[in-house]
């Protein structure tokens, strides 16, 4: 059966998978930076980029073991390319081209959205497109009509700060190491989300895009009048934050689904691990009748899994990349098939053929 290496190094998480085929994961392994960069509140583009140089071997060492496969194993390799840090993006990406080249077996340049989009393709209850995708993380919050040839068009977008960004501003005002999502979750559920009335913006507005700074705003205008915040307003106060997030993201959804006439939702990004962001949006669509997809949560933050299946999906298209494509910092998804190629007639290379 035909396998997949993919590497995931746009942020800071240097992640790296094998799967088959049909799509199953055979093994898959993170290096996290969080420690190298927790002392900066953010993500440092330099130290991220030493990081993956150390961590990639390791890394890739590590998948092979755990499948019990070797390097001639693999029928093609994949990376991310765009968007994010041009550091990370490089490291993966150079990693793979060698690996391509080293092996002769096909590269396949990746749009990390897209990567998010189809984390859970091949899984069970993954919809088969048209759908909408929600996909809220550190650096995106957008929404997307994923058409019925795997093509993306984009619905709405954040007009401002990401979702993720407004969980981890309000996380860094709590006195919170980043990210701060996970932790302000956590608080959530032990706290009042009616307590405070944070503004869910756009909410009357036509389109479907996002603000998220007039709330992170009044939040930490909010903390600044509790201070310092006892035990019971800490956790009403990410309750009620979370929800007004929780109600935009789900808001938008549901205009999102009507305006793109679609039945099924697919979510994505960081965000979309969060307890109260899972729970209105199963609530909603099962209200609409709408069929959901929410993906295993050690999906939902970067991983090279959704790499690899964005691949397998390219791989069935008969697409694969020049070995010649950059990284870049900025593309849009409309722009995604920039990073690959129709690959030639190739009834005699049964490497290449994944359909
Ligand atoms: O998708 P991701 O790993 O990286 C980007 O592409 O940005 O998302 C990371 C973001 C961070 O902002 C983090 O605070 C947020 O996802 N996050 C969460 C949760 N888990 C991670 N936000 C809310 N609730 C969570 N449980
Ligand atoms: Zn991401």
């Amino acid at each position: 059966m035909k396998k997949i290496l993919a590497f995931e190094t746009s942020c800071d998480d240097t992640a790296v998978a094998i799967i088959d085929e049909r799509g199953d994961v055979l093994a898959e392994c993170i290096a996290s930076q969080i420690k190298e960069h927790a002392p900066y509140l953010g993500v440092v583009p330099e130290i991220g980029s030493r990081a993956h140089i150390e961590q990639i071997v390791h890394v890739t060492n590590a998948v092979f073991l755990e499948s019990k496969l070797s390097p001639r194993d693999v029928s093609a390799v994949a990376a991310t390319c765009a968007p994010g840090l041009l550091g990370p993006l490089l490291v993966g990406a150079q990693f793979a081209k060698g690996f391509s080249l080293g092996h002769g077996v096909p590269f396949i340049a990746i749009h990390h959205i897209e990567g998010h989009i189809f984390s859970g393709f091949s899984d069970e209850g993954f919809p088969a497109p048209p759908f909408v995708a929600l996909i809220a993380s550190g650096g995106h919050t957008a929404l997307y009509r994923c058409n019925e040839d795997f093509s993306t068009s984009l619905l709405g977008q954040t007009l401002d700060d990401a979702a993720g960004e407004a969980f981890d501003k309000i996380g860094r005002a709590l006195g919170f190491g980043y990210p701060a999502g996970k932790i302000i979750d956590k608080l959530a559920r032990l706290g009042e989300p009616s307590r405070f009335s944070f503004p869910v913006a756009l909410k009357h507005h036509d389109g479907c895009d996002f603000s998220f700074s007039g709330l992170k705003t009044r939040v930490l205008e909010t903390i600044k009048q509790h201070a310092p915040l006892d035990k019971t307003t800490l956790q009403d106060l990410c309750a009620s934050a979370q929800e007004a997030i929780a109600l935009a993201l789900s808001d938008r959804c549901m205009k999102a689904v009507r305006a793109a006439n679609v039945q099924a939702v697919v979510v994505g990004g960081g965000v979309a691990a969060n307890s109260r962001v899972r729970d209105l949006l199963t609530e909603r669509c099962l209200a609409q009748g709408l069929t959901l997809y929410l993906p295993k949560i050690r999906h939902c933050t970067d991983n090279a899994v959704m790499i690899a299946r964005a691949a397998l999906i390219k791989m069935r298209l008969g697409l694969v990349s020049d070995l010649q494509v950059d990284v870049r910092a900025n593309l849009s998804i409309e722009r995604a098939n920039e990073l690959t190629i129709a690959q030639m007639s190739s009834s005699s290379n049964s490497e290449l053929d994944f359909t």
